[in-house]
């Protein structure tokens, strides 16, 4: 090898929203969780992590920015991953340049790690989500983006389920960013979290007249962040327990009944019954959690598509569309509904996205 190339790839990586919420490991380290949890994944060109990594001879040690800013790899998560991903390294050959990494070269070769949110990183979406699936997402994580694109960098030919496992390593959420439409992270059960993985529920096709809208109503950064938060939860809360256990099992088939057959009424009220038992758990931490604010409160979701309010009929539980608002008004998403007219807000930076397939 020489000592003036540098090699590198791109990988854009959509972000995901929790229908059923992921909030606490039963593991630390291998990143495994107390419940399944299910999300959307959103539209890459309105919300993702574009993630380049490069590698040259010419680089002394690993390096990673976030947005510009340099970040420390120092935690077990960023090691974690890239142990991961090198283990699995193959041979790259540019003949073109005349380069050539044999698969033990990986060892000695240091990387640098550049990604960009084109949204609010650590304000409530799983932007290490984005960030480790590349990686496997990133606040205090390692992203999806970051994976993903090392696993091209590496020539790396896992399929996306075990792809899911390792993003899973670097931030819980990522591993959901792998695939587009509804994903399902289930627990697993072995120790060594070789069945805690992603898979698709359904693709991004299935449901094309559900439009989400991102209301991030503060772009501050969390004053707890998740993996903080949820050991805490695990520690202090016995509503934690009586969630993973006994709630969100039976929850989870219920949303994918409500997703397969494209049950706005239903998905819409589990989303919110778990969306809300969450924002409970925080509250029953001690410290209590809070990441709801006046805003989030005030006017959380909101804006129903037309064509929804269309079809409030005799088979709809709503009767009448002021009953549907009134109702989806009183809800308290964290973030969420559906909307094709124009949203507009003085407290709110508002992105309207539907569901796409995860990218590169
Ligand atoms: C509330 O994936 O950020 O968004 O695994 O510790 O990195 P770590 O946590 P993270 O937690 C996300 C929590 C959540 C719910 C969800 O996305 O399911």
């Amino acid at each position: 090898m020489g000592e003036k190339w540098v090699l590198m790839k791109t990988a854009q990586t959509p972000t995901n929203i929790a229908v059923i919420k992921y909030w606490g490991k039963r593991d630390e380290t291998l990143i495994l969780p107390v419940n399944d949890s299910i999300s959307v994944t959103l539209d890459p060109a309105h919300l993702c992590t574009t993630t380049t990594v490069a590698v040259s001879p010419a680089f002394q040690q690993d390096r990673m920015w976030l947005n510009g800013k340099e970040m420390s790899l120092s935690g077990g998560r960023y090691q974690n991953c890239l142990r991961e991903i090198r283990k699995r390294a193959r041979e790259v050959e540019d003949k073109e340049r005349g380069i050539k990494i044999e698969k033990k070269d990986w060892e000695k070769l240091h990387l640098h790690i550049a990604s960009y949110n084109n949204f609010p990183t650590a304000a409530g979406l799983a932007s290490s989500a984005a960030g480790f699936a590349c990686l496997v997402y990133r606040t205090n994580g390692f992203g999806f983006d970051a994976v993903f694109a090392l696993a091209k960098l590496m020539n790396v030919s896992e399929d996306e389920s075990q792809l899911s496992a390792i993003s899973r390593q670097g931030s819980g959420s990522a591993c959901r960013s792998l695939f587009g439409g509804f994903v399902k992270w289930i627990m697993g059960k072995e120790d060594d979290g070789s069945d805690s993985l992603a898979v698709q529920l359904v693709d991004e096709k299935h449901w094309e007249d559900l439009f989400i809208i991102i209301a991030v109503v503060s772009s501050r950064q969390k004053e707890t962040s998740s993996t903080s938060g949820m050991r805490e939860s695990v520690e202090t809360s016995s509503l934690l327990q009586h969630r993973a256990k006994e709630v969100v099992p039976k929850r989870t088939i219920q949303m994918e009944e409500a997703i397969q057959n494209r049950d706005f009424a239903s998905f819409a009220k589990l989303a919110c019954a778990d969306s809300n038992q969450f924002h409970a758990v925080c509250l029953d931490t001690l410290p209590p959690i809070f990441y709801m604010n006046d805003t989030s409160h005030r006017q959380v979701l909101i804006y129903i598509c037309w064509f929804l309010l269309g079809d409030v009929g005799e088979k709809n539980m709503y009767k009448t569309k002021e009953v549907l608002i009134e109702m989806v008004k009183s809800w308290l998403w964290d973030i969420v509904v559906l909307g094709s007219i124009p949203v507009k807000s003085r407290d709110m930076n508002l992105w309207r996205t539907t569901s796409q397939k995860s990218v590169i």
